[in-house]
């Protein structure tokens, strides 16, 4: 056990994927593990272990931001000896030619947080995804032919921005889409020596303001996770 997770000890997989939202933890297990069994419950924040084509896998809910997700990562390497964590989520996108429903592998996270400036004392560090994993994602949509952008995002500390002029500003700089978490994922996973990414699904665009209806966006999701899940146990 650790502070925010229930699991006993060695039921958590050495490789876990990572949805914000719990019910998505749920909807995963359901769908695609094999003999799927809930190891957490502690606040609502569930987690499953399970079998992904005969290997050992999980899905551990992080809620929303960096702050709540740099716990369960924490607790999940340091208490669980997790060493692969796949972060599956959404994003809004920046740039016209990133599109609802696409897929974003975030090979590095730029982020609004103070996280890293307190932990760097002011200095500037960049989290980035584990390269194996990245590419390994690369094949795997590219082979199920799904349309698939690699690049920076920006983990934001706030949904709602009152400014608009610092979107405008990361899009001129290529930042592909903003999302709330990998640049804690990346900093803790790169600390403890462990490997990790972002696979993320264009939810909204803020930019062109495209619409996607509830049953496209839940097949892209499920594509993403196809992706996540081949990379991370191939
Ligand atoms: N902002 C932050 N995170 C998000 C967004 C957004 O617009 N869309 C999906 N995740």
């Amino acid at each position: 056990m650790s502070v925010h997770l229930n699991a006993s000890e060695g039921q958590i997989a050495p490789t876990v994927l990572l949805p914000g939202d719990p019910l998505r933890a749920q909807h995963i297990a359901q769908t695609f593990f094999d003999n799927p069994v809930q190891h957490n419950s502690v606040r609502g924040m569930l987690g499953y272990t399970g079998t992904y084509r005969g290997q050992p896998v999980s899905v551990q809910g992080t809620g929303m931001g960096i702050a709540s997700a740099s716990i369960y990562t924490h607790e999940l390497i340091h208490s669980y000896g997790v060493q692969t964590l796949v972060r599956v989520g959404t994003c809004g996108s920046y740039q016209t030619g990133v599109h609802v429903r696409d897929l974003v592998l975030a090979q590095a996270a730029c982020t609004d947080s103070n996280v890293n400036r307190i932990r760097f004392q002011g200095l500037d560090y960049a989290p980035i995804a584990d390269f194996g994993l990245l590419m390994a994602a690369y094949q795997r949509a590219q082979a199920h032919g799904f349309s698939t952008h690699v690049g920076n995002i920006v983990s934001s500390d706030t949904f709602y921005q009152d400014n608009p002029g610092v979107m405008q500003r990361w899009a001129e700089y290529g930042v592909l889409a903003v999302e709330m978490e990998a640049a804690g994922l990346y900093t803790i996973a790169a600390k403890a020596g462990v490997r990790a990414l972002t696979v993320l699904t264009v939810s909204d665009h803020l930019i062109t303001h495209e619409e996607t209806t509830a049953e496209e966006r839940q097949t892209t999701f499920n594509q993403m996770i196809e992706v996540a899940l081949e990379a991370a146990l191939g």
